[in-house]
């Protein structure tokens, strides 16, 4: 059955003297959640924000957070991101053990967080199998983490696919989630493929019109999966 894609602004876009300005277009224009992009310079080299960030943006909009850790410790910092206000959480495979994700991924959920993982463009999403029926959304980068406004790696669609695969063959349905240089022209590949969730940086904080960005986003995805539905036959 058709449902729409949920388009996740990220906001290392916005505009940060105004953030409260691009939360309000966000809103309007329907956002599906606000993306946080955490990174610590050990991880990836770039740093970014956190909690502090976090804390006075949850109590700012409805919209659910939706944080993306990009650290090397994750283990130690997911209680600081949900005692913030996250809703969702997500962390990368790269960044621990098995085990260690296995434990991320409770932690999360038993915090009352919908939990997520993500791999890099270079990690085969099979390291995601030990933990893919205990998440609530899994997360394809198609660039490499670190900076927005990075060109779409092509081919990374065909990790969403697999995805799709591989949790249908566990018998769960993870939200599927991507995430670099999406906009009017990627959006299309993923969203046929089976995204349902699409971060947006650039795409829609670089715009002049940031709400209309992102629905113009969102309506080529969106013909795109009605497209793939009805070429399957669903
Ligand atoms: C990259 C971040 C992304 C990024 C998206 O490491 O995880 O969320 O900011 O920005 P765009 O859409 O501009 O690639
Ligand atoms: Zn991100």
């Amino acid at each position: 059955m058709f449902q729409p894609v949920k388009i996740a602004p990220s906001i290392l876009s916005a505009n940060f003297m105004d953030l409260r300005a691009d939360i309000a277009a966000i809103e309007r224009a329907g956002a599906g959640m606000v993306h946080v992009d955490v990174m610590d310079g050990h991880f990836v080299p770039n740093l970014t924000m956190g909690v502090p960030l976090l804390k006075q943006l949850s109590k700012a909009t409805d919209l659910p957070m939706d944080v993306h850790l990009m650290i090397a410790n994750p283990l130690e910092q997911i209680p600081w991101f949900v005692d913030a206000g996250a809703d969702s959480i997500t962390v990368h495979a790269e960044a621990l053990g098995v085990d260690e994700l296995v434990r991320a991924v409770a932690l999360i959920r038993q915090s009352g967080c919908r939990a997520a993982a993500s791999v890099k463009p270079g990690t085969p999403v099979e390291v995601l199998l030990p933990v893919l029926a205990d998440l609530d959304m899994v997360l394809i980068m198609s660039v490499e983490p670190g900076f927005s406004g990075q060109s779409y790696i092509r081919g990374s669609e065909g990790k969403v696919a697999q995805v799709v695969a591989a949790a249908r063959a566990l018998g769960c349905a993870p939200l599927i989630q991507v995430d670099g240089g999406i906009g009017v022209e990627t959006a299309p590949l993923v969203a046929a493929a089976g995204a349902d969730v699409l971060v947006c940086g650039n795409a829609v904080f670089a715009a002049e019109d940031p709400g209309a960005a992102l629905r113009a986003v969102a309506e080529a995805a969106d013909a795109a999966r009605r497209d793939a539905l009805a070429a399957a036959g669903e």
